[in-house]
């Protein structure tokens, strides 16, 4: 990486550790924290009930810097979060803090709703330089309201105006987004049994999931009995489910529990897709822009999509989403999708930083590298513990799979969600931030800045170590 970046960062890093309180590994007590409970006291009379993270991770934040995150009492902590995925080169990287300085003092307009400037234009250029050729070559880009499911909505419609069909067919397991249409089409049921109304004719199909195949067909290898039976439903002329305007689905499910898809079974899915004329829209929100080792996800396998929905990591850090198609697909209208917040000059000078600080400091090899050692480190933790069933993931998206089989044999049930929420939890009070996801939350997540280093690396897991043996200890 930059050597002169990698310098300031580390200085930063400095002045951040010298004036804090507890560093990452040692452990803190709750009930001293002062200042973030009083924040999280005002912020529960004030704040909706929806509120979702603060509740496994009770701090109130004041400074960040690269991997480290400083709360209200001075306590620093490793942020293996990123902003869900968002930050792919941490909190405030010196070339992320320049685009936004020199954007404010250009005088552009910071708001343009889809008018082009340069700064869009050249954003524009960037993207479609980091794609691979045979897509972009043919490609048309939609900028969308700054969320990943607003991206999402996009693409339905896309499809359906293109298509003149109805129904969309989305994954067992997927995770799109909380707006109507992006709700309808997620696996989890938690946030949608309550809902009435919700977009009709979704139809679900099954992930490859390798480590709990819905066929119970697979062992360590997906066998594609279930793109198989995808196969099936679009050729049996009986199958009851009319073919879609779209088929939906991240090449590695991110909230879904961190599994990535088999590559044989995403070629044979988008064979399927092709050979029925049904576009396939490749939702890369969290796997976009390098955090899985490759640009996107879906080259690991090969393949190219029809549609491709980005957000996250394209703004640098800032609010940005986009939809890029195949131009075949551009039969919508004008203002088919519109959206106030469409023309952030900044999230694309901060885009268009980042994307640079990737290609320039070759950022693909040390994301390979970074994950090479963490996959070595886990998998001894798990070779080491009977509650870690399964070590996956791609690049510096990695998940642990909580399978503690001493549970259903003591107690006939499975507590593996609230173990891993408890190993969570012991991380949080020694200065890490994980997440949790999957079926029924068992499984812990690790979405580190792409900066990271082979020392924080180390540290990480050391700590994810102490944690995960206190929160076993607990539980026995
Ligand atoms: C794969 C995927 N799609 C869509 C979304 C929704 O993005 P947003 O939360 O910005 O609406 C997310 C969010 O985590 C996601 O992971």
């Amino acid at each position: 990486m930059n050597a002169m970046n990698e310098q300031s960062l580390e200085k930063e890093y400095k002045l951040l550790l010298q004036s804090s309180k507890k560093l990452p590994g040692e452990k803190r007590n709750r009930s001293e924290n002062i200042n973030n409970n009083s924040y999280l006291e005002r912020q529960s009379q004030t704040e909706s009930n929806a509120r979702s993270y603060p509740r496994r991770l009770p701090f109130a934040l004041t400074q960040a810097k690269g991997i480290y995150l400083k709360d209200s009492d001075d306590n620093i902590y490793f942020d293996c979060l990123s902003g869900a995925g968002a930050l792919a080169l941490g909190h405030n990287h010196p070339v992320v803090q320049k685009a936004i300085y020199s954007t404010i003092e250009s005088n552009v307009p910071l708001l343009t709703l889809d008018i082009t400037t340069p700064i869009k234009d050249q954003f524009v250029e960037e993207i479609f330089s980091i794609l691979p050729k045979e897509f972009s070559k043919n490609a048309k880009i939609q900028f969308c309201g700054p969320s990943g499911s607003d991206a999402v909505e996009a693409a339905i419609k896309l499809v359906k105006i293109a298509t003149g069909r109805r129904g969309m067919y989305a994954f067992h397991g997927g995770y799109h987004g909380m707006t109507n249409g992006s709700l309808s089409m997620m696996g989890n049921l938690g946030s949608k049994n309550h809902i009435p109304g919700l977009m009709a004719d979704v139809h679900f199909l099954p992930y490859s999931y390798t480590y709990r195949c819905p066929m119970k067909a697979c062992e360590s290898k997906c066998n594609l009995t279930c793109s198989n039976y995808i196969e099936n439903i679009f050729n049996d002329v009986e199958s009851g489910i009319v073919k879609p305007a779209g088929l939906i689905l991240e090449a590695i499910q991110g909230e879904g529990g961190v599994i990535p898809s088999d590559d044989e079974w995403l070629r044979q899915v988008r064979k399927i897709t092709k050979e029925n004329d049904v576009p396939m829209i490749l939702d890369e929100v969290q796997t976009g822009l390098g955090r899985t080792g490759k640009m996107f996800a879906f080259e690991h396998s090969g393949i190219t999509p029809d549609v491709l929905v980005l957000s996250k990591a394209i703004g640098g850090s800032l609010p940005m989403a986009v939809v890029i198609y195949n131009k075949d697909l551009d039969k919508w209208t004008p203002g088919s999708h519109a959206g106030t917040f469409r023309g952030n000059q900044m999230a694309m000078a901060t885009g268009i930083a980042t994307i640079n600080y990737m290609k320039e400091n070759n950022l693909l090899d040390h994301v390979n590298k970074m994950s090479e050692k963490f996959f070595i480190n886990l998998r001894k933790i798990q070779s080491e513990t009977s509650s870690i069933g399964d070590v996956r993931g791609r690049g510096l998206m990695i998940g642990m799979e909580i399978n503690n089989k001493a549970f259903d044999t003591a107690t006939g049930q499975n507590r593996n969600g609230e173990l891993a929420r408890l190993i969570q939890a012991e991380c949080f009070d020694r200065g890490l931030i994980i997440e949790v996801g999957g079926r029924g939350s068992c499984v812990l997540r690790l979405l580190p800045p792409l900066i990271i280093n082979e020392e924080q690396v180390d540290q990480v897991c050391s700590i994810f170590s102490d944690a995960l043996k206190e929160a076993e200890s607990k539980f026995s």
